[in-house]
């Protein structure tokens, strides 16, 4: 099964077995987190699942859709590497991907 590192905003690490199909954000509240809202639900329209992805991860992952883009940039904490968790969906070839909770907005 593949390992996901969460990092949360304390700067505290923990690695999870997540099933494949999954997506981070649903990894991420199954794990235990619960300063992520996540409160659309994972539809793509409320950006309270930001993330930041570790270095060299962000061009394994999924496209990212005009969508999640223009509510990345509605954050005043966006970066480089950030992405909606519920976008993202975990399989075999993430397995090591470490994900950084997003400061809040
Ligand atoms: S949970 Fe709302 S955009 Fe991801």
């Amino acid at each position: 099964m593949p390992k996901l590192v969460i990092v949360n905003r304390a700067g505290e690490e923990k690695a999870v077995d997540v099933a494949s199909g999954l997506s981070v954000m649903e990894a991420i509240r199954d794990a235990g987190f619960d300063e992520m809202l996540a409160l659309c639900g994972g539809c793509c329209s409320c950006a309270t699942c930001h993330v930041v992805v570790d270095g060299g991860w962000a061009d394994k992952l999924e496209p990212m859709s005009e969508d999640e883009n223009d509510l990345l940039d509605s954050s005043d904490h966006r970066e480089a590497n950030s992405r909606l968790s519920c976008q993202l969906h975990i399989n075999d070839a993430l397995d090591g991907l470490k994900v950084r909770i997003a400061a809040e907005d």
